[in-house]
Order: structure tokens, then C-alpha cells, then sequence
């Protein structure tokens, strides 16, 4: 409509946008958790390991989640799932037992949710101060989250990038599910298929490798190259800047990706078409309106939640900080403006 004819679409990068590597670089700094926090994150899992196997001594914690996959901001919840067989037990009754112990030891807002599309217990340690939800036998959640580990060891690029977005994403209000708009799995997966992108790339595609590694969860079957330390020269090839790569990345998706026609995958590495995937229509709730195939459940749309309305919220967003990324003064802080 009229915003798009008004707007000018730069096809390269400004003169000038490696003024913007440094504060970028700062940017991501300020948001990494500080080790000692890392500490204490293990620390709980430690004491609720304890707690678990005094009813449950077969039962397995893992952390999964922004916790584990290694693009967590400072101060974030963690995510916990618990592993064990259920034989003929549910998983509400077992939900609310472990909530039980929890609170008959000190642990605060201790909260069992059981009719939540993923049932969980919440609780919040008063000794470290860390919230945590924890799920019972979510195992493909903890594959893909080391999945994502192992993408960002390669590049260094794809953390920073990572980083920004997600900062940005919040700031814009563009990060949750509940008002459809996108998960922050959903963003990093939208940063990996763009570095599997450009040209010369900056990640390969993991599971179009030799295989590894492999886990086979709930029938599905989770396969990829995980010796990753082999891969750290990958994207040396390609020298673009931070501050040339979030430029892009908002370019890719102002104006580059193909909303009506294309799906992201991170599992072949490049674009499906929604046809292929018999993704051209509603069906239920799904609207597909952006396609973002889960990595390893790969009749999954991420881009489920969004709907008509968000999509466009969505792409203005996009739009918004590719015009930014070219044209305004001081983009480290316009780009983060509280919508
Ligand atoms: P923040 O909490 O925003 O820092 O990010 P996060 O990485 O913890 O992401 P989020 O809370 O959105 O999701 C937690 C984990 O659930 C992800 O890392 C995935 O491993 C897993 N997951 C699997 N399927 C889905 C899905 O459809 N939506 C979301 N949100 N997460 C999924
Ligand atoms: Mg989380």
C-alpha cells in the first residue's frame, strides 16, 4: 500500500555502517549473563536434583531453553525439563507432587500449571533468586537446544546477531506468542537460515552432514553433525560485519523473503515452498502466514501463532528497522525504542 510505495529500498549496506560494529559489540556484552550467574543457575538445578530423587531416584533434570542454548540474556528464567518413564502415571499427578516437595522446602510462587499446553510446575528460588519452570518429558525441546548451542560455536556472528535481535524483538513488543508474534526459538532460527544464506555462508547446515550425533525422540528421528569444534573456520570466508549483518538481517526480512510462497527450514538449509509442504492453507489454528519449519518436528510451524494482524505488526517491524539500519543518525538507539 501507500508505506510500501514511500518507501526507498536500498539494496547495500551504507558507507558508513561499520561505525555502528563497536556499539553494537557493547550492546551484546551488556547482555550476556555474567558467569557468577551461570553458578547459580547450577546450583538450583543441583538442589532440585536432590529434591526430585528422593521421590523419584530414576528421574533426569536437563536445562533446555535460552538457559542451555547459549543465546540467554542476563536475569532470565530457566527452563527445566524432568526425564523419567511414566508407567500408568500422570503427568498432572506427578506435577502436583512435585510441587508438594517443592514447597515443603522453601522454594517461593511454587505453582503447578497442569492444563497448560506444555503442563509445568513454577517456582522461584529465594536463594538465588532465579524463577524456573519445569516440564516433565519435553526430550525434543533439550535435542534442539543443543542443537542451537552447537550453531552458535561455529560463528561467533550468529550469537551477537542473536543477541541484538532479541533485544530488539522485546523492545518492540515483537516476542510473544500470546499476541502472535514470534518465539525467541522461532527469532534464532530466523538467524541461522540467514547466515545458511549468505554468500560466501557464515553456517553450514547441520543436518545435511555426516551424522554425529543422533537421538531418537518420540518417534521422531534427530540426526546432525555435532563435532562442531571442526567447524570454527567455517564462515571465515565471509568477512561481514556485525553492523553489516543486522543491516541485512532486517533487509532479508523487510524485503527479501518471500512471505506468500517460501518456508524457512534450518534442517535442508534453505527455503521449501509452502506447496511442497502442503502449507497453503489454514488449517485450524495454523495460518502459516510465516513459515519457520521446526528443525527436527518438521510438520511444526513456529510461524503457527501469528495471524492476520500480527503479520503485519511483524513485517512493519521489519521494515521499520531496515529504514533504520540505513538512514537514521543513531540506530543503536532508535532501533530499541520502546513501541
Ligand atoms: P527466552 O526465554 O525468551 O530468553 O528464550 P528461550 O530460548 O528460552 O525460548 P522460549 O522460551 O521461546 O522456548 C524455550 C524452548 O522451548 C526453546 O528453546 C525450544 O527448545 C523449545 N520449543 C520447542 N518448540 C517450541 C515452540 O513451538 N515454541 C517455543 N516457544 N519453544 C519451543
Ligand atoms: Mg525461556
Amino acid at each position: 500500500g501507500q508505506r510500501m510505495r514511500n518507501q526507498k529500498i536500498h539494496t547495500t549496506y551504507p558507507n558508513d555502517i561499520n561505525r555502528l560494529n563497536a556499539p553494537f559489540l557493547t550492546m551484546f556484552e551488556s547482555l550476556i549473563p555474567p558467569n557468577e550467574e551461570k553458578v547459580k543457575q547450577k546450583q538450583l538445578l543441583t538442589v532440585l536434583e536432590k529434591l526430585v530423587s528422593k521421590e523419584y531416584p530414576e528421574a533426569r533434570l536437563f536445562l533446555y531453553g535460552s538457559c542451555a542454548n547459549s543465546f540467554g540474556f542476563s536475569k532470565s528464567d530457566i527452563d527445566v525439563c524432568l526425564a523419567m518413564e511414566l508407567q500408568n502415571v500422570d503427568k498432572s499427578d506427578i506435577l502436583l507432587k512435585l510441587a508438594d516437595i517443592f514447597e515443603s522446602n522453601n522454594l517461593q510462587n511454587v505453582q503447578a500449571l497442569t492444563r497448560a499446553r506444555v503442563p509445568i510446575v513454577k517456582l522461584m528460588d529465594p536463594v538465588t533468586g532465579i524463577s524456573c519452570d519445569i516440564c516433565i518429558n519435553n526430550v525434543l525441546a533439550v535435542v534442539n537446544t543443543k542443537l542451537l548451542r552447537d550453531y552458535a560455536q561455529i560463528d561467533e556472528r550468529l550469537r551477537q546477531l542473536v543477541f541484538i535481535v532479541k533485544h530488539w524483538a522485546k523492545s518492540r513488543q515483537v516476542n510473544e506468542t500470546y499476541h502472535g508474534t514470534l518465539s525467541s526459538y522461532a527469532y534464532v532460527l530466523m538467524c541461522i537460515h540467514f547466515l545458511q544464506q549468505r554468500r560466501p555462508a557464515i553456517l553450514p547446515c547441520l543436518q545435511g552432514m555426516e551424522t554425529t550425533y543422533f537421538a531418537n525422540v518420540d518417534n521422531v528421528e534427530c540426526a546432525y553433525f555435532d563435532q562442531v569444534e571442526k567447524l570454527h573456520n567455517y564462515g571465515s570466508r565471509n568477512g561481514e560485519s556485525i553492523a553489516q549483518l543486522v543491516w541485512a538481517f532486517f533487509h532479508y526480512w523487510a524485503y527479501c523473503h518471500d512471505y506468500a510462497n517460501d518456508v524457512i527450514s534450518v534442517r535442508t538449509g534453505r527455503t521449501l515452498s509452502k506447496r511442497a509442504k502442503d502449507w497453503t492453507r489454514r488449517v485450524g489454528n495454523d495460518r502459516h502466514l510465516i513459515c519457520i519449519e521446526d528443525p527436527f518436528e518438521v510438520s511444526h510451524d513456529l510461524g503457527r501463532v501469528v495471524d492476520k494482524f500480527s503479520i503485519r505488526v511483524l513485517r512493519e517491524e521489519f521494515e521499520r528497522a531496515a529504514q533504520i539500519m540505513h538512514c537514521d543518525s543513531n540506530p543503536c538507539v532508535t532501533l530499541f525504542e520502546p513501541y
